[in-house]
Formats: C-alpha cells, structure tokens, sequence
C-alpha cells in the first residue's frame, strides 16, 4: 500500500554528506545536499523540478508531453524517464544536429525510454513543439507542453520545499552559506524563497553556468515574484540577490582548465564527482569564494549537489 495514494511517487529526501576532507582543505564546514542521487536514474535538480510538473499535471488529466532541449538536456532525459514510468506518449524537440554513431549520456537513456525525438535547428524549437502538439491533440491525447529546462511555477516550487527539506533534516544546525550552480535559476529562485523564509540569516550563492548576471537575476527574480505571489507573499522580496557569472568561461558545455581541475581534485580528495558543464563550475566557484573571503573560515556551507553525472560520462573535455 502506498503511503499517499494521491501522490504518483513515493518520495524519499536526497541525502545530506559530510565533507569532512573537503572542509578540512576549504577551512569551513562542507556540507552536500546530494541532489545527484534524486531517485531516478541520472538524478538531479531536473528530476526534483519534473516530478512537481507531472503530479500537478496528472491531477489536471494530462497524458502525454512535449519539451525541448539539447543533446545532453538533463531535463528532457528527467522528463522522458518519467513519463515512461507513466506510461505517456513523449516528444522531445532536440535544438542540437543528430550525432553520428551512437547516442551517448542523456541522449542515450531518451532514446532507450522510446520518446520520440525530433532533431532541429535552434530557430525552429518552437515550430516543431507546436507541430508535436498538434498531432498529440489529433490523436485524441491531452498534451502537455513543458518550457525547456523546466522552467515553470511547479519547478520553483520544488526547490521551495526542497530547502524545507533540508531544514528538517538539519534540525538546529542553521547552514550559512548555500552554493549551487544556476542556469534558468528555477532552483535558485525557489531555494531563495524557502531560505528566506526558513532560514534568513543564510544566503544564497548562485554561480552561472553560461548566462550574464543582468539577464540571470532577471530571470530569477521573476520566478520569485511568480512563487511568492503563489504563496500568497510568504516573504518581502528583496531587489537584489547573488547571482555569479565570472566562472562560466566561454558559456555553456565551455570548459576551462582551472575548473576542469578541481573536478579532478574533488574526485581525488574525496570522491566527489562534479561535471563540467554545471556542477564543475559551481564547485570551482565555491573554492575561490573561501580563498578571497566571500565564504568566511569555519562557515556552515551547504554544496547543493544538482548533478550532471551523464554529463561528466558524455564529455569530451575529461
Ligand atoms: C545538473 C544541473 N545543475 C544545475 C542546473 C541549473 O538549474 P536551473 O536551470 O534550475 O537553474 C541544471 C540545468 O540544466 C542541471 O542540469
């Protein structure tokens, strides 16, 4: 019998791993909240975010989806992996060229859930997820149409609970700092309302992945707005929040060799596993905050660990 019969899944609170090794080298106290192992294959933030989208969907009769994103799209592999466990017809709009030879990393776990995926030029995303909805409508489903990366109310609103989550499972130890990496800033915007609201004396350090800071903290900060008017101004919105865009090198999937390092050193030091195009960046960040004093020693920091595993492994650059 399952525990809450409304609910699709059965939810389970990621883990939280004391760095004890890492925290020794830093000189503070490192904390990860293992979002990596969110409990689908491939893990992450994009799980958390899609699984919020689908309960509220399949409560409102949904029974097939639409989403785009690139190649090694952590949100369309989420996506795809859970509507075949629904049993929903998917369509996955692909804005990157078909790879000659075989699939690889996310792409290969899409492929293999048997969603329909359509290759297209950037330009066109838009045509070809109106065309799939289209032909889901005239095949008599009831389409749902999912903004890349998961970018959305219910997406935000993950991340909301998920820093009540982390709250509980920290009872009266009060985290000071939170770093993660940022890329719509759906996560960090819903971890900006629950920290607010839940712990306010911490901050929220997001790092970028690839976008500038002016068009990052827009985004966020209007995600917030969307998520505190839902939650009917839980919190005073402030005008600004820490929004990073000095490690994102050339942009997105662009490596560099300092960061590729510390992706070598964490793994070294303690097995931690990073990738280069999120996670990478947002560690790399964190060690150069402790060294310049952004992160004070001896801090309570908690590393939000958003995944990116089948990023690492489909990597050319590591
Ligand atoms: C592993 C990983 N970390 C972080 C992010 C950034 O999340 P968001 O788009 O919510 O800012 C993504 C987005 O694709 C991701 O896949």
């Amino acid at each position: 019998m399952l525990k809450n019969e409304n609910n699709l899944f059965w939810f389970v609170p990621t883990p939280i791993d004391i760095s004890r090794k890492l925290s020794k080298e830093l000189s503070i106290n490192l904390l990860i909240k293992r979002d990596d192992l969110f409990f689908q294959t491939g893990g992450g933030s994009k799980s958390r975010k899609i699984l919020y989208i689908l309960q509220k969907a399949y409560n409102e009769g949904y029974n097939a989806i639409v989403t785009a994103g690139s190649s090694q799209s952590n949100h369309v592999r989420a996506t795809a992996l859970f509507a075949a466990k629904l049993g929903w017809k998917s369509t996955m709009i692909i804005h990157d060229k078909k790879p000659n030879g075989s699939f690889e990393g996310n792409l290969k776990i899409v492929s293999l859930t048997g969603s329909e995926i359509q290759f297209v030029d950037k330009d066109e995303v838009k045509d070809a997820m109106d065309h799939a909805m289209l032909d889901f409508k005239q095949r008599g489903y009831k389409p749902l149409y999912i903004w890349g990366g998961g970018h959305c109310l219910e997406g935000s609103y993950a991340y909301f609970d998920a820093f009540r989550e982390l709250k509980e499972q920290l009872g009266n130890l009060n985290p000071e700092y939170i770093v993660l990496a940022s890329g719509t800033g759906t996560t960090q915007a819903g971890l900006e309302i629950g920290v607010r609201h839940f712990s306010p004396k911490c901050k929220v350090l997001g790092v970028s992945i690839s976008r500038t800071e002016k068009k990052g903290k827009e985004a966020i900060i209007g995600s917030m707005h969307t998520l505190n008017d839902f939650l009917q101004n839980l919190i005073e919105l402030p005008n600004d929040i820490f929004f990073d865009d000095r490690w994102i090198g050339d942009g997105y999937e662009a490596t560099y060799p300092e960061m590729l390092e510390t992706i070598h050193w964490a793994a070294k030091t303690e097995g931690l596993i990073l990738d280069p195009t999120y996670t990478g960046k947002a560690f790399y960040a964190l060690k150069k905050y402790t060294e310049t004093g952004v992160i004070p020693k001896g801090a309570i920091v908690v590393f939000w660990h958003t995944g990116g595993l089948l990023n690492l492994l489909s990597s050319k650059e590591i």
